[in-house]
C-alpha cells in the first residue's frame, strides 16, 4: 500500500466551495474507445466564501483544449485534476477531453456494458467524464447532447430535441454531478405512464436490452406503487414530465437514483415468475421504491459532503422500509431487517471496520456505503420517529422538505429541523451518529409488594474515534405480561438516558413475565438472565410479534450452543415451543417461516465471541446440521401435512400472501429432504413453474448432498440467462460442505461462463464462499488461499467490487491462532500488491490495523 498517494479526507476540514456553477452544456461524441466530452460551464464566485482557488476534479481524462472566456488557456494538470489562472469574476470555461468507455471495467464514470453505454458517477464519478468540481455541494442546471448512431440515447430530465444521431436533455433542476447520468444502445422500452395527484402527466419507461422486454412489468407495477406510496405517505410528488428506469448488466451496486433516469443492475429489475424467485420480487420492490423515493431524499435535498451520505441513504432505507411494511407485512419486514442488521451491521460494528453512522474520516468514499451508514442510520431515523412520535415526525419532514429543498444538507441541519418542529433537545441524541459500535444494554429486574422494577445499564466498547463513550438515548419499548399469558402492560416506551437507570411499574396483582425491546426498539445487544421457561413463555403468549420471534431465536441459539459446546441434547423446550409455533394456523406463514430458520453460522460464532469464547466453525456447522436433524425428526409427523397443505396452486403471483406460502413449504422441505432420500424435493423440482419453487428444492437436494443430477438439468435448462446462472453458481458454493466449498469454488472459476468483469457473478462464487462460513474458515486454509487470489486478480480490473468483498476477512481476530495466523498472511499478501487500488489498500490496511 501506497499510503503517502491516498490522504485522509476529513469532516472537520470541510470548506465551502471557491466557485460555483450556474450552469453546464456537455455534448457526448460517444465512440468506445475515444469519446469526446466537451464542456461548458459558467463559474460564478461564491458570496459565502473569499477563496478563490481553482481547482476542477480530473481523473484519466486525455485534455484536448481548454478555454476561459472563449480564450484557449494551458492548465497544470495532475493525475487528480487540473488548476489555472482565472477571472476575479463569473467566466465560461470551455473543454474538450478524451474517455475511453470501452476499456473502463471499474464501471465508475462512462463506461460500456454488452455493448451500451452506460455512467455510474456516485460518489465520484463524474470526474472520470469530465473536469468539474466533483463534490455535492455544487448543484447546478445541467444541459446534454449525446451524438451517436445508436437507436437509443437518454440523460437526465426532460428531452428537448433529437434528430438524426443526436438527443438532447435539459434537467431544470439544480443537482450535484454525481446524479449525472447517460445511457446509449439498442434498447427496448415497456412504457408506461403516471399522473401525480396534482394532475402532471409523467411518462414512464423501464428499458432493456432484447429478450429481457418479458420481464419488466413487475418494476413498472412497483415504480406506480412507490410513485403513490411517496404521495400519500410522505406528500411528495415528481417533478418532472419522463422518469426512466434502466437495466445494466456490469453494474457495482444495485442500483442508483440519477435524476429521472435510475440506472439498475438488471438483477433488480428483471423478473418473470420461471427466472426470479420470491425474494428477487421483493427485492426489486424496495430497490424500485428507494431509488424513486431518493428523488426528494437525495436529489431535491441533497449532501452537502460525503460524511453526511447517511442523511440520504439512512432516510431512504427508512422509507424503503415502511414501504415494505405497507406493501406486505409490518412485522415480517421487521424481523427481516433485523436479521440483516445483526448479520451485517453489528458484525461491523464489532470489528475493525467499526465507524459511526457519520464517519469522521475516509481514503476512499466507496468503501462508506456500509451497513453502518445505511442500515444503523435507517435505525437511528426509526428511533427518532420512535421518540417524538408519529405526528410529529410527520410535521418535521414537512419542515425539513419545506427549509431545505434545493439544498445540500448535514446531520446537524435534519437535528435542527426536528429540534424546531418539537421544541426537544436532540443534544444527546446526535451520539448514535458520532459513537461507533453497537450499545450493551444489561437488563435486571425486582418484584416487591406489587411494584416492578426494570434496571437498565449502558455500555459501549471503545472505538478509535471515541474512547471515552457517553452514554445514548435509548427508546426502550416494553410490555409486561401476567403468569396466565395476559398483558398487563401494554407497549410503553422508556427514554433510556442515563449509564444506569432504573423504571418502576406499580400496581400489579402478580410478579410479570416481561417482554423487553419489542420490535426491537433500538439498535443495541440486551444482555439478562433469562430461563428458557420464560422465553418459551413469551414464544407462546407475547403480543409483540417481533419478540415472540425473538424468544424462539434466542431459544433456538441456547439449544445450539448447548450441543456444539457440551454435546447436549437439543433442547425439549425449543423443539415443542416451535412445533406449537409451526402448526399454529392463526399464524402467517411467513412469519412461521422465519421461525423455523436456525441462526446463521456466524450469528453463532459472534455469540461465542461474546462469552468469551473462541468459535469452531467446523463444530458450529456440525451443530446446525445435528440441529436440523433434530427438528425434522420432531417435526416428522407434521412435515408432508404442512407441506401439502401450504403449497400454492394455480398460476404464480409474486405478492406477499403466496408467496410466504412458498417461504413456508420452502422451509419444511428442506427439513423433509432430510428424511425422504430427496423424494419430495425432486418431485417439487421436477414439477416446478416458477423459480422460487424449482431453486428451493434444487437447494433443499444440494444441502442434503443429493442435487447432481438436477444441477446438470438446471444448467442445461438456463445456461442463456445470465441472472438464473448466477444462483447456479451461488448455490453449489453456499452449500458445499466445509471441505468442499473452496474446490467446488475453484472448479466453477474454470468455467468459460466465469468472469471477473461481471460483479454479480464474481459475487455468486466469492460472496457464497464468504457466507459458507465453514467453507471459508475450512482449517486448511484453502478458503482463505482461494478467496486472496481472485480478489488480487479482481482489484486491477474492479477496485470498487475488491474492496466491498475483503469484508470476508473482517471477522478475522475472532479465531484460533492457527487461521488468524492463515489470514493475516493473506491480508498482508493482498496488501502487498504493487499498485493496490485506493479501495482495497484502505479496507485491507484498516482490517489488519485490528
Ligand atoms: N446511491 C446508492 C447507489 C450507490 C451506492 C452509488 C454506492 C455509489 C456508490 C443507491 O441509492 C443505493 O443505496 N442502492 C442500494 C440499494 C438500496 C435498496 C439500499 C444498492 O445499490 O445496494
Ligand atoms: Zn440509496
Amino acid at each position: 500500500m501506497k499510503d503517502a498517494e491516498n490522504p485522509t479526507i476529513y469532516l472537520k476540514d470541510y470548506t465551502p466551495p471557491a466557485w460555483l456553477v450556474e450552469d453546464v452544456h456537455l455534448t457526448f461524441r460517444l465512440a468506445p474507445e475515444a469519446t469526446r466530452v466537451v464542456s461548458k460551464i459558467r463559474f460564478v464566485p461564491n458570496p459565502a466564501t473569499a477563496d478563490r482557488r481553482f481547482f476542477l476534479e480530473g481523473e484519466e481524462l486525455k485534455l484536448i483544449s481548454a478555454r476561459i472566456d472563449g480564450v484557449e488557456v494551458k492548465p497544470e494538470v495532475t493525475a487528480e485534476g487540473l488548476t489555472c489562472a482565472v477571472p476575479d469574476d463569473a467566466f465560461t470555461w470551455e473543454a474538450e477531453v478524451e474517455i475511453s468507455p470501452a476499456t473502463n471495467t471499474a464501471l465508475e464514470g462512462l463506461y460500456m456494458s454488452n455493448g451500451m453505454y452506460s455512467t455510474q458517477c456516485e460518489a465520484q464519478g463524474f470526474r472520470k467524464i469530465t473536469y468539474y468540481p466533483d463534490r455535492p455541494d455544487v448543484m447546478s442546471v445541467f444541459t446534454v447532447r449525446i451524438e451517436s448512431d445508436l437507436p437509443v440515447l437518454l440523460s437526465n430530465g426532460n428531452k428537448v430535441a433529437e434528430g438524426n444521431g443526436f438527443a438532447e436533455w435539459h434537467d431544470p433542476w439544480p443537482k450535484p454531478a454525481y446524479l449525472f447520468a447517460l445511457v446509449a444502445g439498442e434498447l427496448l422500452n415497456l412504457p408506461g405512464s403516471f399522473t401525480t395527484r396534482s394532475g402532471r402527466e409523467v411518462e414512464l419507461n423501464v428499458w432493456v436490452r432484447k429478450g429481457d422486454e418479458d420481464k419488466c412489468d413487475f418494476a413498472m407495477e412497483a415504480l406506480k406503487k412507490s410513485m403513490t406510496w411517496d404521495e400519500e405517505v410522505y406528500g411528495r410528488e415528481y417533478d418532472l414530465d419522463i422518469f426512466n428506469i434502466v437495466a445494466v448488466d456490469d453494474f457495482n451496486m444495485g442500483a442508483m437514483e440519477n435524476k429521472g433516469l435510475n440506472i439498475f443492475n438488471s438483477s433488480a429489475v428483471l423478473a418473470s415468475p420461471e427466472t426470479a424467485t420470491d425474494a428477487n420480487f421483493e427485492r426489486i420492490e424496495a430497490i424500485i421504491a428507494h431509488e424513486y423515493f431518493h428523488n426528494w431524499t437525495g436529489n431535491r435535498i441533497t449532501c452537502r459532503d460525503w460524511f453526511q451520505l447517511c442523511l440520504k441513504e439512512g432516510l431512504t432505507v427508512f422509507r424503503d422500509a415502511q414501504f415494505t411494511a405497507d406493501m406486505r407485512s409490518e412485522p415480517v419486514k421487521r424481523i427481516s431487517d433485523v436479521l440483516d442488521l445483526r448479520g451485517r451491521q453489528f458484525r461491523e460494528d464489532g470489528g475493525p471496520l467499526a465507524h459511526p453512522v457519520r464517519p469522521e474520516s475516509f481514503q476512499e468514499i466507496n468503501n462508506f456505503y456500509t451497513a453502518t451508514v445505511y442500515e444503523k442510520g435507517a435505525e437511528v431515523i426509526g428511533m427518532l420517529k420512535r421518540l417524538v412520535g408519529d405526528e410529529a415526525y410527520g410535521r418535521a419532514l414537512d419542515l425539513y422538505f419545506e427549509r431545505h429543498d434545493g439544498q445540500a444538507c448535514t446531520i446537524e441541519d435534519w437535528l435542527k429541523v426536528f429540534e424546531d418542529a418539537t421544541g426537544r433537545d436532540l443534544t444527546q441524541f446526535k451520539l448514535w451518529y458520532s459513537q461507533a459500535g453497537t450499545p450493551k444494554v444489561t437488563m435486571t429486574d425486582d418484584w416487591a409488594d406489587g411494584t416492578y422494577t426494570l434496571h437498565l445499564k449502558q455500555t459501549l466498547r471503545p472505538t478509535p474515534e471515541t474512547a471515552e463513550k457517553k452514554p445514548q438515548v435509548i427508546p426502550f419499548a416494553i410490555g409486561l405480561l401476567d403468569p396466565s399469558g395476559e398483558e398487563v402492560v401494554p407497549t410503553t416506551l422508556l427514554e433510556f438516558t442515563e449509564a444506569e437507570q432504573s423504571f418502576t411499574f406499580e400496581g400489579l396483582a402478580e410478579r410479570p413475565i416481561p417482554s423487553p425491546l419489542r420490535g426491537f426498539s433500538a439498535p443495541v445487544i440486551l444482555q439478562r438472565e433469562v430461563t428458557n421457561a420464560d422465553r418459551a413463555f413469551l414464544l407462546a403468549h407475547d403480543t409483540d410479534p417481533f419478540n415472540r420471534w425473538e424468544a424462539g431465536r434466542q431459544l433456538a441459539k441456547s439449544a445450539l450452543i448447548g450441543m456444539i459446546d457440551g454435546g447436549q441434547s437439543p433442547d425439549p423446550a425449543y423443539l415443542d415451543g416451535l412445533q406449537r409455533l409451526v402448526t399454529d394456523e392463526s399464524l402467517d406463514p411467513a412469519f412461521r417461516a422465519l421461525c423455523l430458520g436456525l441462526p446463521s453460522e456466524d450469528d453463532l460464532a459472534q455469540s461465542f465471541v461474546d462469552m468469551g469464547r473462541t468459535p469452531d466453525p467446523q463444530a458450529i456447522w456440525q451443530g446446525r446440521q445435528e440441529m436440523r436433524a433434530a427438528l425434522a425428526e420432531v417435526l416428522s409427523a407434521d412435515l408432508p401435512r404442512l407441506y401439502a397443505a401450504h403449497r400454492v396452486p394455480g398460476p404464480y403471483s409474486p405478492e406477499a400472501g403466496p408467496a410466504g406460502k412458498r417461504a413456508l413449504t420452502g422451509a419444511l422441505l428442506s427439513l423433509i429432504t432430510l428424511r425422504d432420500q430427496g423424494d419430495t424435493a425432486r418431485a417439487q423440482y421436477a414439477a416446478a413453474d416458477n423459480m422460487t419453487e424449482q431453486l428451493g428444492a434444487l437447494s433443499s437436494l444440494l444441502a442434503a448432498d443429493l442435487g447432481s443430477l438436477e444441477l446438470g438439468l438446471f444448467a442445461d435448462q438456463w445456461a442463456h440467462e445470465r441472472l438464473v446462472m448466477d444462483k447456479w453458481f451461488m448455490v453449489q458454493v453456499a452449500h458445499a460442505r466445509p471441505d468442499q466449498a473452496a474446490p467446488v469454488a475453484h472448479s466453477l472459476t474454470e468455467r468459460a461462463d466465469f468472469t471477473m468483469t461481471n460483479p454479480n457473478r464474481f459475487r455468486a462464487v466469492f460472496g457464497a464462499l464468504a457466507m459458507n462460513q465453514a467453507g471459508f474458515h475450512h482449517a486448511s486454509g484453502a478458503g482463505y488461499q482461494l478467496m486472496a487470489d481472485w480478489l488480487m486478480k479482481l482489484d486491477p480490473v474492479n477496485p470498487q467490487t475488491t474492496a466491498r468483498m475483503c469484508s470476508a476477512f473482517q471477522t478475522w481476530r475472532r479465531y484460533d491462532a492457527d487461521r488468524q495466523g492463515m489470514m493475516q498472511e493473506q491480508l498482508e499478501r493482498i496488501a502487498g500488491l504493487k499498485e493496490l487500488s485506493r479501495d482495497t489498500g484502505e479496507m485491507v490496511g484498516r482490517i489488519l490495523s485490528a
